[in-house]
This record gives C-alpha cells, sequence and structure tokens, in this order.
C-alpha cells in the first residue's frame, strides 16, 4: 500500500502517485508508459491518465509493483482491474503482472500451449493468477531463465505438480528442480519450445524460444526505448561479461520476433530487422 507521505516530489500532481519504496524495477513503465517514467533510481508519474485507457493501464501497473508503491489520492477501482491479468501479448503469450518483490520486480510469462502450459519466471504466488491458471488447464513447466527470478515457483510447482526447469549452474536457487539444462545443452520440448543456455548475466542464465516468435530473454538482453536498439548492460551482468557477448552472438543462429525481458522493454520487430538489431548488438559490443 503506497503511503502519500512518502509521495516523491517530482510525481507531477494529481491522483496517481510513486512514493519513495519504489526500487525502480520498470514493471509500471511496461505497462503504461504514457503514465510513468524513470527518474534517478525512481519511477514517477510524469503525466496523469489522459483518458480511461491511461487510467486502466495506470491501475495494472499499481497492482503489478512489487513494492506496492503506486498509490491514489482517493479509494480507486484496481479490485475491478484484477480479471485483466495476465495481459495477452501475442500468440498465446502473457504478462502474468504481480511481479515479485523477490526477482527485483521481475517480469514473468505464461505460455498456454495444447501439450500443457508453461510458466517463465514467477510472480507473486496469488488468488487471483492461481484460479486463472486452474481454469486454463494448470501449469505443466516452470522455466526458470536464472537463479534470481525464481520468487514464488515452488509454491506454484507444488500446487500445480509443475517440473521446474532451471540451469545445472543456476541450481542452487532451486536445487530440487525436477529438470536440469546441461552446459551448452540447447535443448527442445516438442517443436514450439527450445532453451539455450546464455552465460553471462548468471553463470546458468538461459533463455526460451517460443514458436521461433518469441524470446523470453531473462536478464540477458532487452530493447533500450531511448536509443531505439536492443541492448544488454554489463553494469547488471554478475558472472562474465566475455561470455554474456558471447552468448548474445550465439543467440543470432535463431529466429525471433518478439523479445520478452525480465526487466526492461518488451519488443517487437521483424524478423529480419531483430536479427539485424541482434548482429549490431554484438559488434557494438565486441568493438
Ligand atoms: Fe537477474
Amino acid at each position: 500500500m503506497a503511503d502519500i507521505n512518502k509521495r516523491l516530489f517530482m510525481n507531477f500532481p494529481g491522483e496517481f502517485f510513486v512514493d519513495s519504496t519504489c526500487i525502480n524495477c520498470d514493471a509500471c513503465r511496461q505497462i503504461a508508459p504514457d503514465v510513468f517514467a524513470e527518474a534517478e533510481d525512481y519511477a514517477y508519474v510524469k503525466a496523469q491518465p489522459a483518458n480511461t485507457v491511461g487510467e486502466r493501464q495506470a491501475l495494472q501497473a499499481l497492482l503489478a509493483c512489487p513494492t506496492g508503491s503506486i498509490g491514489t489520492e482517493h479509494p480507486n477501482t484496481a479490485a475491478e482491474v484484477i480479471s485483466d491479468f495476465p495481459l495477452p501479448l501475442t500468440n498465446g503469450v502473457f504478462y502474468c503482472g504481480f511481479n515479485s518483490r523477490d526477482s527485483y520486480g521481475a517480469n514473468s510469462y505464461f505460455i498456454t500451449h495444447p501439450e500443457g502450459n508453461w510458466l517463465v519466471d514467477s510472480p507473486r504466488f496469488n488468488r487471483h493468477l492461481l484460479r486463472y491458471f486452474s481454469g486454463i488447464g494448470g501449469i505443466q513447466y516452470i522455466f526458470l531463465t536464472h537463479q534470481d527470478d525464481v520468487a514464488d515457483a515452488n509454491k506454484y510447482a507444488e500446487h500445480f505438480g509443475a517440473r521446474r526447469i532451471i540451469h545445472v549452474e543456476d541450481q542452487a536457487a532451486v536445487p530440487d528442480a525436477e529438470i536440469l539444462i546441461e552446459p551448452e545443452d540447447t535443448r527442445e520440448f516438442g517443436k514450439d519450445f527450445r532453451i539455450v543456455p546464455t552465460p553471462g548475466h548468471t553463470r546458468g542464465h538461459c533463455v526460451l524460444i517460443h514458436n521461433q516468435q518469441e524470446l523470453l530473454s531473462g536478464d540477458h538482453l532487452w530493447w533500450d526505448p531511448y536509443k531505439k536498439r536492443l541492448t544488454a548492460s554489463r553494469r547488471v551482468c554478475w558472472y562474465s561479461w566475455e561470455e554474456q557477448i558471447a552468448s548474445l552472438a550465439k543467440l543470432t543462429e535463431f529466429e525471433f520476433s518478439w523479445v520478452l525481458p525480465g526487466h526492461g522493454q518488451r519488443i517487437h520487430l521483424p524478423l529480419t530487422e531483430m536479427h539485424a538489431q541482434l548482429k549490431q548488438l554484438v559488434a557494438r559490443l565486441s568493438a
């Protein structure tokens, strides 16, 4: 619950505000980019919602915020907006919302599939998502991109009998995971899911490519909305920057048109443009 007494001074005056408990995870800017922006180490309200669509997005951001740092001056209708989640993105792929503080507010995703649904990283364990997942066939696999973004994966796994997948080098975060990815073990699950080890951010970081269209990229790469290009960051590389660049180069062998990251902006481009963007990123980082 946001505290109006901790309201950040840079908020644009009006109904919505961000307070000083914000951890700048970026979730609100992904959901309501016309309302929230970044200043130093915080998100803040750059403009109050201009219409009902903007207001609904701001309420979705309020619900997704992992630290409860978004508030309103008066009682709001956020309870009516819960049913918007998970938010559909494309092709049976959804953004879960309810980002968890335990994963520093990382985004998690849900993918529906006739042979079993997938959860990619974990949202907060909550009643609404449990009901939604139950109603759509449960969860068969929980793919964890890396050790940072486990959050409540174990609770979801227990509830749905889901099999957790993580790379062996990041296994300490889920010691009893059912499926381990070995180093260099690019692994296919049916014809629609491929897991690719991408060491760098952590030693056991992996990405998931769905249907040769969506790259669930964890903290490996994301879109820079200011420079309008794919990017990765040495500042948040915990294991090896050299290996991360090599992992990015490896990804140029695969096709995808979406990048859906844990943190940072989601992006959809034509296949050829995405490929060119990735090659340019690797060239830039290797120079
Ligand atoms: Fe991470």
